[in-house]
């Protein structure tokens, strides 16, 4: 079988997340090219030899940009804190590389904008994994064949408490230029990707980010929070739909809170990322939600397993999406969302942050 060279740049939750999929892809789908772990990139050059001894690398370095010249390296996979996406994205683009780059595109709306006009052309996919579970395939192909009549209604909300103690040390999560906005941008940027997907374009939003802990411990004292700790916005959709949303990253007791409802004019459908393998469903005239369990007719569950309900989890959700970002290397499946989908989930993103300021709705015509 043919293969594909991969470099890796990071080796932190992501970057073993990403390194355990492109390993499993080549098992679990039926691919024209082998993925092969050519070089793994980090800032601490040991632990990225450390790393890629342990995950099959067959090189390592201390130094990104030349992992982006290695010729072996056909496809940068980057796993950095958000800062560094735009740089490393825009490096690989000029030497001629695809580019799979983790969520949210980058910190501010002018470098996702130089992101998306570089990959004009270009294969980019964004590590929007939860998009490829089972139960969202099915949600979509359901809402797209009508069943749930006209949609009029998206509830969504991303709650983690990640950050809900106090006493969680200052990162760079916290800080604006590392990180870009808080919980909007690091969850808020799933539950909108979910609302594009399952919905539609979004025309105008309101809504307030806010930091519930102003500031937090560092070893030399204290450093403010820069960012928001939670956000709670309204969308209008162009197809009339009205959603709200709620993001925090300070929910007690919620670790991947992901749900979402969308109600039509004939039923709802109901999803929550912490039962990933369900999907409940309520049409007119039933007596309650029903729950489906994911299974082999829900793409890309047989791909896994031929057993329904002996569930997908996390990490799979990963290597179906390098799955994707493979099939759509060789030509076979457009890569979503790619650079300039991207864009969108970020203009709104910045939509929201705009509303908070100003105190009003905010077109998205207007950014
Ligand atoms: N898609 C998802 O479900 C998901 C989940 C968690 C994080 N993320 C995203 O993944 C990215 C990384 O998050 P994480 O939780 O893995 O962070 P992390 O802190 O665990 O890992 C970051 C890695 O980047 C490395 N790094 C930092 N600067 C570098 C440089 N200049 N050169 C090379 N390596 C460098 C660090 O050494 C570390 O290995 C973020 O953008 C985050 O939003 C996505």
């Amino acid at each position: 079988m043919a293969r594909l060279g991969v470099g890796l740049i990071g080796t932190g939750f992501m970057g073993k997340a990403h390194a355990l999929a492109f390993s499993a892809a080549a098992s679990v789908f039926d691919l024209d090219r082998r993925p092969h772990l050519a070089v793994l990139a980090d800032a601490d050059a040991r632990r990225a030899e450390a790393c890629a001894e342990r995950w099959g690398f067959e090189a390592s370095t201390g130094d990104w940009r030349a992992l982006i010249a290695e010729p072996r390296v056909e496809v940068v996979a980057i796993t950095t804190p958000n800062h560094l996406h735009a740089e490393m994205a825009l490096a690989a683009l000029a030497a001629g590389k695809a580019v799979y780059c983790e969520k949210p595109m980058a910190t501010g709306l002018a470098d996702a904008r130089r992101m998306a006009e570089a990959a004009r052309g270009r294969r980019t996919l964004l590590g929007y994994n939860y998009l490829r579970g089972p139960a969202i395939g099915l949600a979509k192909s359901m809402i797209a064949a009508g069943e749930l009549g006209e949609i009029v209604a998206f509830k969504g909300r991303f709650a983690e408490d990640y950050m809900a103690d106090p006493a969680v040390p200052h990162s760079w999560r916290c800080v604006r230029a590392l990180a870009g906005s808080g919980a909007l941008g690091d969850l808020g940027s799933h539950l909108i990707g979910f609302a594009l997907h399952l919905v539609g374009e979004v025309q105008a939003v309101s809504g307030e980010v806010s930091t519930v802990i102003a500031e937090r411990s560092t070893a030399r004292g204290k450093a403010p929070v820069e960012n928001d700790d939670q956000v709670h916005a309204v969308l209008r959709f162009a197809n009339g739909a009205r959603g709200v949303i709620d993001i925090s990253r300070v929910a007690w007791g919620y670790k991947n809170h992901l749900a979402v409802e969308i109600t039509g004019t004939k039923g709802t459908l109901a999803f929550n990322q912490e039962r990933l393998n369900e999907l409940r469903l309520f049409r007119k005239g039933d007596a309650g939600f029903a729950t489906i369990l994911a299974g082999p007719q829900h793409p890309p569950y047989g791909a896994f397993s031929p057993a329904a309900g002996h569930q997908l989890g996390y990490g799979d959700l990963k290597t179906a999406e390098v799955g994707h970002l493979l099939a759509g290397l060789a030509g076979s499946d457009a890569l979503y969302p790619n650079f300039a989908a991207g864009l969108v989930i970020e203009r709104i993103a910045a939509a929201i942050e705009r509303a908070s300021t100003e105190r009003r709705w905010v077109d998205l015509a207007e950014l």
